[in-house]
């Protein structure tokens, strides 16, 4: 890693500089958490700089990413993403609103994700699961990403709010370019693109609430008074890009991990009990979200103090892979027991993910509709496992082969 002191602020120190780029980090196209981890055992502060996308904080190590994500007080969530003009544009209700203006819109979200209505959708998830492997299972192998992981998240999540499932391949596009862009559409045509989809569904609903989340959440009044048309567009743009590459990229990595582990397939396949222990363990292992917050007042950290204005990343894979933090954090362990709250997949405080159960109720499914009806599988050694790194890292590429003989 080289450094740049070029433009440096007045208060960052030369020892705190690196020259990283979150969205293209050294060697994160064949494993993005080792290129994390090397900021991480870099000796020397937690606290780093980089002039990369506008420059920005990076926190690096697990206590401080924690005591960071929780203080909404210095650090607001306006901002979204250290990509340049994305907060202003998105405008996300309830993802970039401080307390106490986020409290009633969080609410009235979290009503739409209530555990009876995850519970309700998991016969659905079930079929759309049972379908696309009944797809796969006559064949040798399969790209996940492109033939399983892509798809099934996105058909749950269009499945919820009452949207033709055949917009999935286009819905796809878009949530990519959110958390990994590649330069092809601005942020301004990316917000435009989701809500012209989105307006006749937010629309109707508003006027003419259903049965689906979107309506759900919109019959909740906010401090006694009825949703703003533009509050209404903002939040169902939120909902939209958090279901679209978060699961995708979750499930992904998963299945990699028992992919290059044959021993903790083997321990699943026999007790299927273990499932959504494995899952909880899983998740904390292959965190792979990063959030961006700006200092609202200064704040003393690691032995320095960040400046209003300056803009803080903070990594959940650099909390949950901290030894510091968790005892031989690499190694997965079924039987770890955390409470998920304790680590930052999900995040931490305020704005702690309001998607978490159905996240989870997802990937308990896929582990056992896929261990009951697949053959033992491995990575393809004749192709590449490939990963692209952004504010969800997430693998591009995982070609599987099913094992010989099973
Ligand atoms: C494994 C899958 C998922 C992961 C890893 C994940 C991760 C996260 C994280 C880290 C945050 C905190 C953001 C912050 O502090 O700035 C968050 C918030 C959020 N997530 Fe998720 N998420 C997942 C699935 C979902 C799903 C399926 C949905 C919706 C369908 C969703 C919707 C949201 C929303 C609306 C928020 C904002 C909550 C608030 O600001 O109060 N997420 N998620």
């Amino acid at each position: 890693m080289t450094t740049l002191v070029a433009d440096l602020p007045p208060h960052v120190d030369a020892d705190r500089v690196v020259d990283f780029d979150i969205y293209a980090p050294p060697g994160a196209e064949q494993d993005f958490f080792a290129a994390w981890l090397a900021l991480q055992r870099r000796p020397g502060p937690a606290m780093l700089w980089t002039a990369r996308n506008g420059g920005h904080w990076i926190a690096t190590r697990g206590e401080v990413i924690r005591t960071l994500w929780a203080d909404t007080e210095s650090l607001s969530s306006a901002v979204l993403s250290v990509t340049p003009g994305l907060g202003t544009v998105m405008q996300f209700i309830p993802l970039q609103q401080d307390p106490p203006e986020h409290k009633p819109f969080r609410k009235a979200v979290m009503r739409g994700f209530a555990s009876q209505f995850i519970v309700a959708i998991e016969p659905q998830v079930i079929d759309v699961a049972r379908a696309l492997i009944a797809s796969l299972a006559g064949r040798d192998g399969c790209e996940f990403v492109a033939e399983f992981a892509e798809i099934l998240p996105i058909n749950i999540f269009l499945t919820l709010i009452g949207v033709p499932t055949e917009d999935r391949a286009m819905l796809r596009e878009l949530g990519a370019q959110l958390t990994r862009p590649d330069g092809s559409m601005t942020v301004a045509q990316l917000c435009q693109a989701a809500d012209d989809y989105l307006a006749p569904y937010v629309e109707s609903r508003l006027a003419q609430p259903g049965e689906d989340m979107f309506s759900r959440i919109l019959s909740v009044p906010i401090d006694g008074r009825p949703w703003t048309l533009d509050e209404a567009r903002r939040m169902c743009r939120n909902l939209l890009f958090g279901g679209l590459d978060t699961v995708v990229a979750m499930v992904g990595f998963i299945m990699l991990h028992l992919a290059r582990h044959a021993d903790d397939q083997a321990r699943l396949r026999a007790d299927p009990a273990l499932i959504p222990a494995a899952v909880d363990e899983l998740m904390r292992r292959y965190a792979s979200v990063s959030v961006s917050r700006n200092c609202v007042r200064d704040v003393a950290v690691d032995g320095i103090v960040l400046k209003t204005g300056d803009i803080v990343y903070l990594p959940s894979m650099l909390h949950n892979l901290d030894p510091d933090c968790f005892d031989a954090p690499d190694v997965v362990r079924f039987d770890r027991g955390l409470n998920p709250t304790r680590h930052s997949t999900m995040g931490q405080g305020a704005h702690r993910c309001v998607g978490a159960g159905l996240a989870r109720m997802e990937l308990v499914v896929v582990l056992r509709e896929w261990l009951a009806r697949m053959p033992p599988f491995h990575v393809d050694p004749a192709q590449a496992v490939r990963m692209k790194a952004g504010n969800v890292g997430a693998c591009t590429a995982i070609p599987l082969r099913w094992d010989a003989g099973a």
